[in-house]
């Protein structure tokens, strides 16, 4: 498997930090510019001097006589203490600039500031996101691996801050093109934000190791315009897709063990440990970021038949499932739109 799966339309979405679309990023790329050049500055002194000195003082043949010696300058050391302390003290000025750009305490919700509140939880090997509230509306819908946004306009900031929490061990959420990394603990909330005024895919990976599957936490996040965003969230808002034609299938998702970790709202399954698949064909990839999510179910009856073929290691089991069993979950699930 490769690392970060990129679909067809997705060709502009590769990560750099050197393509900010959001405050945070842009005050992280000024500052990693900066911190270059100085010591692009320094190297090329050094080395300087150092070029220099071994080309004008090298052995020649004609001179056997030992070079004049000297011992101390009060001068150079001067020179050479200040300098550095100087560098230092205008790194750490700038450091703590660019910490003061990116940090900033969330604001109570309030109608009419646009502010989205969201909740991430880090999984092992997964991304829940607990949707909490906009525009200082509450909201109580759970989604998995990819997060909606909505972008600013001129004039009209919607700024996102994320409370980041942790259910088993260390993650770290990082999208490069909207903010720097911040870490997932247990047992504590870090917070994290950013707003970007341009709509698109941006693609991130977990940046703690974080076992076996660490490598395939992948994160994909989607800034909507706000009128396909509020879109998205009356979407999201609704309980599952109840399609008397897969009537069967629901059944046999709901006889599996399947229930015991997935959640779909409005049909008794309530298990918070797996990602809620309340409106999971809303979803373009499965397996958090690893696979497309086709809607003809391909991939997904994969998935089900074997999780452990395509994501070793991954908290979910083959249930060892017959064809029929199989075939008829996947009608049923593709129909949670
Ligand atoms: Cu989660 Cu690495």
């Amino acid at each position: 498997m490769n690392g970060l799966l990129l679909l067809a339309d997705d060709v502009a979405a590769v990560p750099s930090i050197f393509r900010p679309v959001s405050p945070p990023a842009e005050s992280i790329r000024y500052l990693s510019i900066l911190v270059f050049a100085i010591a692009a500055v320094i190297f090329l002194i050094v080395e300087g001097i150092l070029i220099y000195c071994l080309m004008r003082f090298r052995h020649r043949e004609a001179s056997e006589k030992e070079p004049p010696q000297i011992y101390g300058s009060r001068p150079i050391e001067i020179a050479w203490t200040a300098a550095p302390i100087l560098i230092v003290v205008i790194l750490v000025l700038v450091n703590a600039r660019t910490l003061w750009d990116v940090t900033r305490d969330p604001p109570k919700p309030k109608l009419g500031d646009n502010t989205l509140l969201v909740t991430v939880v880090g999984r092992q090997w997964w991304w829940e996101y607990r949707y909490s509230s906009y525009n200082g509306k509450p909201l109580s819908f759970v989604t998995a691996n990819e997060l909606h946004i909505p972008v600013s306009n001129e004039g009209v900031p919607r700024p996102v801050f994320l409370a980041l929490q942790s259910a088993d061990v260390y993650h770290s959420f990082w999208v490069p093109q909207l903010a720097g990394k911040t870490a997932l603990i247990p047992g504590r909330t870090n917070i994290m934000w950013f707003q970007t005024q341009t709509t698109g895919l941006y693609v991130g990976q977990c940046a703690e190791y974080c076992g076996t599957q660490h490598a395939n936490m992948l994160q994909r996040v989607v800034a909507d315009t706000p009128s396909d965003f509020e879109k998205w969230l009356v979407g999201q808002g609704k309980p599952a897709a109840d399609d008397p034609a897969v009537a069967v299938g629901r059944k046999e998702f709901l006889s599996q063990s399947c229930v015991n970790c997935h959640r779909i709202r409005g049909i008794g399954a309530t298990g918070s440990y797996a990602p809620d698949l309340t409106h999971l064909m809303s979803r373009q990839t499965l397996a958090s970021g690893m696979i497309p999510n086709d809607p003809e179910g391909k991939n997904l009856r994969a998935w089900i038949a074997d999780p452990q073929e395509i994501k070793p290691g991954c908290l979910m089991p083959s249930f060892h499932l017959s064809n029929d069993q199989l075939a008829s979950i996947v009608n049923y699930l593709r129909t949670l739109q």
